[in-house]
């Protein structure tokens, strides 16, 4: 959560850094502001509200200089106000800094800066590192070695940039557990928590270890190590489709990429045969299984877990990555962890894999990002492929990863061409499905858009879609709705179903099929409004969402893109911005 940007070189930075801040906008974007260098002044302009409010708001495009970092907020540490907003300074008004991340101990060190006579001006953790940069740089040293003597005082993740008029001329930057990256067109440099920031400049990047500070000034780049000793760096080429980030014909990137689906179905099936084989044989040869993620990733994973069990008789268990520390304790060398993320740097992700790797388990990650922090720490990657997700709401890469799980699944019984086969035929589907459905997922919205409660049913493998459907309603529509497996209706949900509650039945003509429609008979007897999505009609829906008839283990893949529609039309119904839904951000960097 959070984005930050630095440039340092030749051209007018004020243009490039609001640039590199709409293609970050998707880690957080409460607030928004930039600072600038320029003849002898340290100059910023920051406020609360959406990057375009506040950059026609407070003039920033109008700041001089071409070495300037900026900042797009989600807030962790005080409220969403101009005053919170980034960068922050010092008393003197000398250091600009902006930060992604959480700095644990800032009340201790807030307390004893103050105790110093500093005067703070936020409630944020942020301001503590503008203020001991302040102590440290009053001894006339430069900026990396001081930013190199502070480091060791901050407890918690950071990535943070840092510039000041008492060493002009550089941007100085360092991480923990959070992401950045350097982009390299020489004598112009760029650093960001993501390499899309910058990808329409250069795809020439170098990416920071933990505790590594960069110092970039035109012309000019150096990297050192935690010590002050200088470090080698290998450059890395971004894969250009990196670089795409336009809306094209839709009105929102969600829709774009709820629409994309066939053709990222046909990327993400492009992977390594042989890479396959051997992790799907680790899988079967390790003592216990242990799939961890957050959010639609673990619901990708609960798939997972029936095709694991289905296709490859290989048991295993999800575990929600905020919980995973939890069950650390019976974690081994014997235990091959699978962690699924999209963005390879989701907090609780990063922090279970990391007792997994102290506990000597393997690491295997399932990752949409290149160069995230995930895939650097595990024994084997798999990426998705399906190229950047702007939109908060997960769609793309959620079908891609049970792809990913389809095929990791028949690589254990040693069929992966033949998985691949069926993904093709599918690709197709995903789009006929689209097709089928609009005009009445439409209807569906503005009917249903003052309804206050959804429910979502189904059984076996397609349990977890209903639970994604549910969470892709709630975190767009901002209406309650809950996902669950049909036969627990009536353990006790059933008492909240009322005359004309949609009840959304994911009930295709598979081994669920008899079963999950009993449960919907039962909603429906207490007057719920069916929404059934299934290949096979009946008069037990009083709308039937069509999905095409496939086979048994693909009805996930087909069931999923209509509910996903069905939750972007309703936010548009109900007038939300389903690509920036209110309190959220797509990488959730903090615990
Ligand atoms: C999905 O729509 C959500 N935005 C969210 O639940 C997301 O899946 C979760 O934060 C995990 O993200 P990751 O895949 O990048 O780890």
């Amino acid at each position: 959560m959070c984005g930050i940007i630095g440039y340092c070189g030749q051209k007018p930075g004020a243009a490039i850094v609001i640039e590199a801040l709409k293609r970050l906008e998707y880690r957080g974007y409460d607030s928004a502001g930039i600072a600038s260098l320029c003849d002898g002044r340290l100059l910023i302009k920051k406020d609360a509200g959406k990057l375009e409010e506040v950059v026609h708001k407070q003039g920033l495009a109008e700041l001089p200089g071409n070495v300037t970092v900026g900042h797009t907020r989600w807030a962790t540490h005080g409220a969403v106000t101009q005053a919170n907003a980034h960068p922050h300074s010092d008393c003197t008004g000398r250091i600009a800094v902006v930060h992604n991340g959480i700095i644990e101990n800032n009340q201790e060190l807030r307390r004893e800066l103050t105790g110093l006579g500093h005067r703070f001006t936020s409630d944020t953790d942020t301001e503590v590192i503008a203020h001991l940069l302040e102590d440290e740089l009053k001894n006339g040293r430069a900026l990396e070695q001081v930013v190199l003597s502070i480091v060791p005082r901050l407890e918690g993740s950071y990535a943070f940039l840092a510039a000041s008029l008492d060493d002009p001329g550089k941007i100085v930057g360092t991480r923990k557990n959070n992401p950045l990256v350097v982009g390299i067109d020489s004598p112009n440099y760029y650093i960001s928590s993501d390499a899309l920031a910058f990808s329409t400049y250069t795809n020439k990047v170098m990416t920071l270890d933990d505790n590594e500070v960069v110092v970039l000034s035109p012309g000019r780049i150096e990297f050192l190590d935690a010590r002050g000793s200088k470090t080698v760096k290998q450059v890395k080429q971004l894969d250009h489709s990196w670089a795409e980030n336009s809306r094209g014909i839709y009105p929102h990137f969600m829709l774009k990429e709820i629409m994309e689906q066939a053709d990222v179905l046909g990327q993400t099936i492009q992977q390594d045969q042989k890479t396959f084989n051997r992790i799907a044989l680790d899988i079967l040869r390790a003592r216990q299984v242990i799939i961890t993620a957050c959010g639609s990733s673990r619901y990708a994973a609960l798939v997972g877990r029936y095709l694991f069990s289905k296709v490859g008789k290989r048991f295993c268990d999800v575990v929600m990555a905020s919980e995973f520390g939890y069950f650390a304790d019976s974690v081994d060398k014997g235990t091959v962890v699978v962690a699924v993320s999209q963005s390879g740097e989701t907090a609780d992700v990063v922090e279970g894999v990391k007792a997994a790797k102290a506990a000597e388990a393997q690491v295997i990650s399932i990752v949409n990002r290149p160069n995230s922090i995930l895939a650097d720490m595990s024994d084997h990657v798999i990426y998705l492929n399906c190229g950047p997700e702007i939109a908060v709401a997960a769609t793309k890469s959620f079908l891609s990863q049970l792809a990913i799980f389809y095929l990791l699944s028949y690589a254990m019984v040693s069929s992966f061409d033949e998985a691949a086969s069926s993904l093709i035929g599918l690709c197709g589907e995903t789009t006929r499905v689209l097709d089928w459905n609009k005009s009445e997922l439409i209807r569906l919205s503005e009917t249903l858009k003052d309804s206050s409660d959804f429910y979502y049913l189904a059984r076996g493998i397609n349990f977890a879609i209903a639970s994604e459907g549910a969470l892709k309603l709630k975190e767009i529509s901002y209406i309650h709705a809950e996902g669950m497996p049909a036969g627990e209706l009536k353990h006790g949900t059933l008492a909240l179903i009322e005359p004309g509650t949609p009840v959304v039945v994911i009930c295709p003509a598979d081994y669920t099929f008899s079963e999950t429609l009993s449960n919907a008979i039962e909603a429906k007897s207490r007057g719920a409004y069916i929404i059934g999505v299934s290949d096979k009609e009946s008069d037990v829906y009083d709308s039937w969402i069509r999905i095409p008839r496939v086979e048994e283990l693909l009805y996930p893949m087909v069931a999923v893109v209509p509910l996903q529609l069905l939750a972007y039309y309703l936010a548009i119904s109900r007038g939300c911005d389903p690509d920036k839904p209110r309190n959220l951000a797509k990488s959730v960097t903090v615990k």
